[in-house]
């Protein structure tokens, strides 16, 4: 299958790669794919996947070809794989698929045009996982030997899950921390809130995923940010140069106070920006049959 499914079959060169042409299309550098065309399925919501993606294509000359969930003949019990498929007979060049179903793309190895992974369960989010990376290369100018503590609902994060996987491979320790309930044995060594606070590099806070949940979370909301948030008083302890991100949506609030996702030390709008570009860079090397 061509596209990005996954970051886990790439080496770290590759990622680099990806993450190096990102920054150039940053800088200003351009590519145009007159008469491309791409369209995106999303089967789950999405605001900054969905239209990063779509600036992504605009920004390299590609028409997005709209597709409306609720309209479509998904609502009469069309497949995945027969949905992709139409618009391959359609003529699109590519598509871009966000499932709840972990691995989707299992289904689509016959599908010929490159698939973009928006988002597979709670398996894998690898344009985040790039994004993540750029705005942290963008940070430090490595990876080696960098503190990450990924905090809140690691057990339904694609994003925890698909992040620690490349940030190990790539020299960074990584942490998890969060109420137990939400927590899992693989993604990281477990670290207390405020022991992340003081001694992390990056503290990664992850959406609570109400959405998710087959049961009802254990703690309140006050609870959860009081133990788990990032306050204002946890951000003055904060190693120096330390920075906060966040995949977003953010709930206000609960892992985040509100006035801390624009302070000083967030990255999470710088997050959304690299976003574009690292989709362009994806986008790209499909194109050029380099993915
Ligand atoms: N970070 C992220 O995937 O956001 P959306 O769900 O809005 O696409």
């Amino acid at each position: 299958m061509r596209g990005l499914l996954t970051l886990r079959t790439l080496s770290s060169p590759e990622i680099m790669e990806i993450i190096e042409l990102a920054i150039r299309f940053k800088k200003g550098w351009t590519v145009n794919f007159p008469g491309k065309k791409m369209v995106n399925l999303f089967y789950e919501n999405s605001t900054r996947t969905q239209y990063s993606f779509q600036m992504a294509m605009i920004n390299l000359g590609i028409t997005p070809v709209s597709f409306n969930l609720a309209g479509s003949s998904v609502a009469k019990g069309e497949t995945l794989y027969d949905t992709v498929r139409t618009f391959e007979s359609l003529g699109v060049d590519g598509v871009v698929i966000r499932h709840s179903q972990d691995v989707y793309y299992r289904d689509l190895e016959t599908i010929k045009v490159p698939i973009f992974n928006g988002g597979d369960g709670s398996s894998d989010h690898p344009t985040q996982t790039l994004l993540d990376l750029m705005t942290i290369y963008e940070e430090f100018g490595r990876f080696e030997g960098l503190k990450i503590a990924l905090i809140g609902d690691i057990a339904h994060s694609r994003v925890a899950h698909g992040n620690a996987e490349v940030m190990k491979r790539l020299g960074m320790k990584v942490y998890v921390s969060g109420p137990e309930q939400f927590s899992d044995d693989k993604t990281g060594e477990y670290i207390e809130m405020d022991k992340a606070v003081e001694t992390c590099d990056i503290i990664n806070l992850l959406r609570v995923q109400f959405e998710r949940h087959k049961e009802q979370m254990n703690i309140s909301k006050e609870e959860y940010h009081a133990r788990y948030g990032m306050t204002v008083e946890r951000v003055a302890r904060m190693k120096k140069n330390a920075i906060i991100m966040h995949p977003a949506p953010i709930n206000r609030g609960v892992e985040i106070a509100s006035e801390v996702a624009e302070c000083d030390c967030s990255r999470i709008y710088k997050q959304m920006e690299n976003g574009v570009y690292v989709r362009m860079a994806v986008i790209t090397l499909a194109l050029q049959g380099k993915l």
